[in-house]
């Protein structure tokens, strides 16, 4: 990104001008202060403090398995880095589906210790008091619809979601309901790429979509995916701008060969 180019600090307001004026929204995930840094440098709109820190951080296998405390790290180490990106933190599963009042306390204490400017969550209408709870207490939220991964166990897996005509109903019904809610925007995740943009046509507030075309209003994608540190995973709706993966294992590598053949450290390396 230019020098020259003035930043100024994304808001929610930001968001939604950006979707007046059909300029798209860039989003990318991170956990930490190093890469943060890095991340808002290269000139995101947004960081997600995404609960898939579950997955590339600490080893977990579904997101399910992190808590408020991991969470609150993660987030506030980022919002340390940041000047300019607008910072959304994920409320960990069970921290406020069931119980508004909950909801809203621990959406609060996210915000109190990190200096978030938002959180996200998964779900439509069957946690609408949660978001009502949340949001009348002055708390931004990005919903999620499609594919929510805190509720894997209940889908069976990791499958593209609303492909069937009553389930893309759904999502669509739920969107509006977002929208109406006050939600400043919506997560869009692995869904039929026509579904996603009548869903951008339909709603004044900007969708985010992951594996959900081109047309949602911006795309956020795991910054570990899109970097190629993860070699592994390979979805079709992820592309990859580095491949990390193979420059660490070489760096390693070549570190590893200089300390065994006693040529690290030489002798301007050494007091
Ligand atoms: O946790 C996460 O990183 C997310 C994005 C994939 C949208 O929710």
């Amino acid at each position: 990104m230019s020098e020259n180019i003035e930043r100024k600090k994304v808001t929610t307001q930001t968001f939604l001008s950006m979707k007046q004026k059909g300029e798209k929204i860039a989003m990318l995930t991170s956990y930490d202060y190093s890469i943060a840094g890095l991340v808002d440098a290269g000139g995101v709109d947004a960081i997600l403090v995404g609960d898939s820190a579950a997955n590339v951080m600490a080893g977990y296998d579904t997101t399910l398995r992190i808590g408020m405390d991991e969470m609150i790290y993660y987030a506030a180490s980022v919002v340390r880095a940041v000047k300019y990106a607008m910072v959304v933190v994920d409320m960990p599963f069970g921290t406020y589906q069931g119980d508004p009042y909950a909801a809203v306390k621990n959406a609060a204490r996210i915000m109190r210790e990190t200096g978030a400017q938002a959180v996200k969550i998964e779900g439509g209408i069957e946690i609408e008091e949660s978001y009502k709870a949340i949001l009348s207490a002055g708390i931004p939220i990005m919903g999620h619809l499609g594919l929510t991964p805190q509720s894997v166990n209940k889908f069976g897996g990791y499958g593209l979601r609303a492909n069937n005509h009553s389930e893309a109903e759904q999502l669509v019904a739920n969107a509006q309901l977002l929208e109406r809610l006050g939600c400043f925007s919506v997560v869009l995740e692995k869904i039929p790429a026509h579904l996603a943009a009548k869903v951008t046509k339909e709603l004044s507030i900007p969708t985010i979509g992951i594996g959900a075309g081109n047309e949602c209003d911006g795309q956020v994608l795991v910054f570990h995916d899109m970097i190629g540190i993860n070699d592994a995973f390979k979805p079709k709706f992820l592309r990859r701008y580095a491949n990390l993966a193979d420059t660490i294992r070489t760096a390693v590598g070549s570190y590893v060969a200089d300390v065994k053949t006693v040529d690290f450290p030489n002798e301007s390396e050494s007091y």
